[in-house]
């Protein structure tokens, strides 16, 4: 572990070339409340690849897709604006999100828009995917064509950070990452990235055109990124972005067992959101909240708190479709845990058991994934 620590340390000593969190926390203590949130600060600073993004960006989805009835279009526009005001520069979305509940590219639309008039302050990132079929055609015009057409929605000219949503085993991860290097080389992308992946893919990625940027699940309750994805990119300079960062909003404290999921709402076939599962995972809330009370934050605040201290190479994107709930979780970047707290919280964390599991089966595509397609997508729209 002395190379990686001795790593961790030289990404600590580059990110405080940004920022001083802890002193710029300390100046803004109010920003740690949700409510109290205060606009226009200036969030600390990351490194993803090249690109300088907020310490935490912000997961559009929701404002398509995943987690039930969406807000009108002109309200998630007004979110996504009044998070950049707030000092998020980085974003979250994919060509795909929206395919089912309105038309692909639906997400991708309204982040473009919504991000137009301050493009160039802004990190965008979004996602493809390959089908079979398409991986028998010629591997550069088939991804260049998904990026042209994210780029049309998207208002742009360049894509920040443009990852490949999942491997498709049928495609080899090699052409992928060539053709994500002539991308990068001609200025249509600025950085290239892998969704949902262990560490021998992103070895035979990166060794072929360097990866900025893993995005996988990751939270307080689903720590499997911290055996192996975590050390390996703070060793190669990958920033790590979890999705699902609150585990579906459990970790906020809000979700009960008398919580109803309406309409495609993902969080029905959670396992770890069962009634069950959320009694058992009660005594993770009782320590969350335990710490929110001590550091005037919100549980969700903490949730977030804890990775940002834990790794300097992590940019967590918290999704919501809630104005008030984006900026309480962006405040998250100034709850500064101190060394010690960091390290009770991780003792304790460590003797929790969690019970049951966020994202395996969604991965696969096969169960939890077409369970949620098949049906949901259909009374949704009914
Ligand atoms: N790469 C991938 O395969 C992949 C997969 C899934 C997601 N993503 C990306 O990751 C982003 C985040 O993931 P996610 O949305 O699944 O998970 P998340 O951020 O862990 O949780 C989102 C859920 O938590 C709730 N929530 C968020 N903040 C809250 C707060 N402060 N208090 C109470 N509830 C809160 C939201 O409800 P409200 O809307 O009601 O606030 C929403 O239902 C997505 O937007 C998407 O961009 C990527």
């Amino acid at each position: 572990m002395k190379n990686v620590d001795s790593k961790r340390r030289e990404f600590i000593a580059d990110s405080a070339r940004f920022a001083s969190l802890a002193m710029i926390a300390s100046a803004l203590p109010l920003m740690a409340s949700g409510t109290n949130a205060t606009k226009g600060a200036t969030m600390q600073k990351r490194k993803v690849g090249n690109l300088e993004v907020s310490a935490i960006g912000m997961g559009c989805m929701g404002f398509s897709h995943g987690y039930g009835k969406t807000p009108p279009k002109q309200y998630a526009l007004e979110a996504i604006r009044e998070a950049f005001d707030f000092g998020c520069n980085f974003y979250d979305t994919a060509e795909g999100y929206g395919k089912e509940m309105f038309y692909a590219g639906h997400n991708e639309e309204l982040v473009g828009e919504a991000l137009q008039s301050v493009r160039k302050n802004a990190i965008i990132a979004t996602k493809f995917h390959l089908s079979d079929e398409e991986g028998k055609k010629p591997l550069y015009d088939t991804i260049k064509s998904h990026l042209n057409a994210s780029m049309k929605r998207l208002k742009t000219d360049y894509v920040d950070l443009y990852y490949w949503h999942r491997i498709n085993e049928t495609i080899a991860l090699e052409s992928v990452a060539q053709v994500m290097g002539r991308l990068i080389k001609e200025g249509l992308i600025r950085g290239w990235g892998l969704s949902q992946v262990g560490v021998k893919y992103i070895d035979t990625a990166h060794k072929i055109t360097p990866l900025s940027a893993v995005q996988n699940l990751y939270s307080m309750m689903e720590r499997e990124c911290e055996k192996e994805v975590f050390p390996y990119c703070l060793q190669n300079n990958i920033a790590v972005v979890p999705f699902s960062p609150l585990a579906s909003g459990f970790l906020s404290g809000k979700v009960t067992t008398s919580t109803k999921f309406e309409g495609d709402d993902v969080r029905k076939f959670v396992p770890q959101l069962s009634k069950d599962n959320i009694n058992a995972n009660q005594p993770l809330l009782e320590l969350i909240r335990a710490y929110a009370k001590d550091k005037n934050a919100t549980p969700a605040q903490i949730s977030l708190a804890w990775m940002l201290h834990k790794y300097p190479n992590c940019v967590p994107i918290p999704g919501s479709k809630n104005k008030e709930r984006i900026l309480e979780n962006l405040g998250a970047w100034s709850v500064a845990l101190s060394n010690s707290e960091f390290k009770s919280l991780e003792k304790e964390l460590d003797k929790i058991s969690i019970h049951g599991h966020r994202g395996i089966e969604e991965t696969q595509q096969n169960s939890f994934g077409n369970k949620w397609k098949n049906q949901n997508f259909k009374k949704a729209k009914e």
